[in-house]
Parts: C-alpha cells; structure tokens; sequence
C-alpha cells in the first residue's frame, strides 16, 4: 500500500507534464497571428492556394489549406511547429526530399515558440471535433 501512494505520487507530475502542446493556448492570438502571418499564402479562411496539390512551373507547390479539407491535421504536432519555425527547405532536406522546391518561409526569426503554437492551436480549434482528436492521436507520448 505505501508502495502504491510513492507510485501514485511519482505519476503526479508526469500526467501534468505531458499535456497535449495545443490545449490551453491563446487562440483569441493565434487568429491575429494567422491573420499577419499566414493568411497571404494559406488564405483568410485557410482555404489555401487553387491546385495546391498540383506543383507549379516553378517547381514549388501552391500553399495548402489549413482547413479539415487540407493535410494539417494528418500531421502530428511537432511536425507542423518544425516545417513553421523552420520552414519548409529545411524540412524536406532533412527528410530527403528533392523533388520539389519549398515555397513555405520559416519564422524562427519572426515568432516566438509559444506564439507558432497559438497558430497551430487556433488552425486546430476551426476543425470538426472528431479530426481534431485524431490529430492529437497522432501526438506520441502526448495525452489529452
Ligand atoms: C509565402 C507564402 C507562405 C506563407 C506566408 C506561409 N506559408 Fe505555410 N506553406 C506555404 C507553401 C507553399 C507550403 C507547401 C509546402 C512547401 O512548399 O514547403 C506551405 C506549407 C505549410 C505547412 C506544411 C503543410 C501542412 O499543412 O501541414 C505548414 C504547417 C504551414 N505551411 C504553416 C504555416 C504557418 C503557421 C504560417 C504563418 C505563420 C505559414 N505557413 C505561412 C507557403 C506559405
């Protein structure tokens, strides 16, 4: 019994570690941000470039949705904050990609962490509930 109360103890602080990265965020700052920084390319309504699936002439493709009709959400979390701090050329040479140029600027220099994660959150909090959840599903090691 003692052993079980340390255990229970121990765990504490874990369960309130691991909360998922975009619950409890500024999403009221995330639209504004969104608005300023994002908007131009992935659209005032996140609706994305027309053909973003088909890559231009120039070898880059067109901005994607960020809306449930895009691929956001089939992203997990770190991901998405990685290819928007980053950017997309540092992203997809890592991953060993060359076929396509990458069109998505990073704003390591432009945005705070917590304020790439108010975007993200914000992007989330237009989805349906159910897409929602199987994005924070695809969060390892992050419960909700
Ligand atoms: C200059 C245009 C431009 C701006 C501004 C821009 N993006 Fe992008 N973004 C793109 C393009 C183009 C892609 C498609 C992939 C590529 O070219 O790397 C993309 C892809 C992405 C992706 C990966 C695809 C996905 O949906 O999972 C994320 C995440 C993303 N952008 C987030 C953002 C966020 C957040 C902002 C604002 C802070 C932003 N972008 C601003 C052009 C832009």
């Amino acid at each position: 019994m003692k052993y079980l109360v340390v255990l229970l103890l121990l765990l504490v602080p874990v369960v309130v570690f691991v909360g998922y990265e975009l619950d409890n965020r500024d999403i009221k700052n995330g639209r504004i941000l969104y608005k300023q920084q994002c908007a131009s390319c992935h659209g005032t309504n996140l609706e994305g470039q027309p053909n973003w699936q088909r890559i231009g002439p120039d070898g880059i493709f067109p901005a994607p949705p960020h809306d449930a009709s895009g691929h956001t959400w089939h992203h997990d979390t770190r991901f998405l904050f990685d290819y928007t701090k980053r950017g997309g050329k540092a992203l997809l040479e890592a991953r060993g990609v060359t076929v396509a140029k990458s069109g998505m600027p990073g704003f390591g220099n432009a945005l705070a962490d917590d304020e790439i994660h108010d975007i993200l959150a914000y992007i989330r909090s237009t989805w349906p509930e159910r897409i929602q959840n199987i994005q924070a599903g695809r969060n390892p090691g992050q419960k909700r």
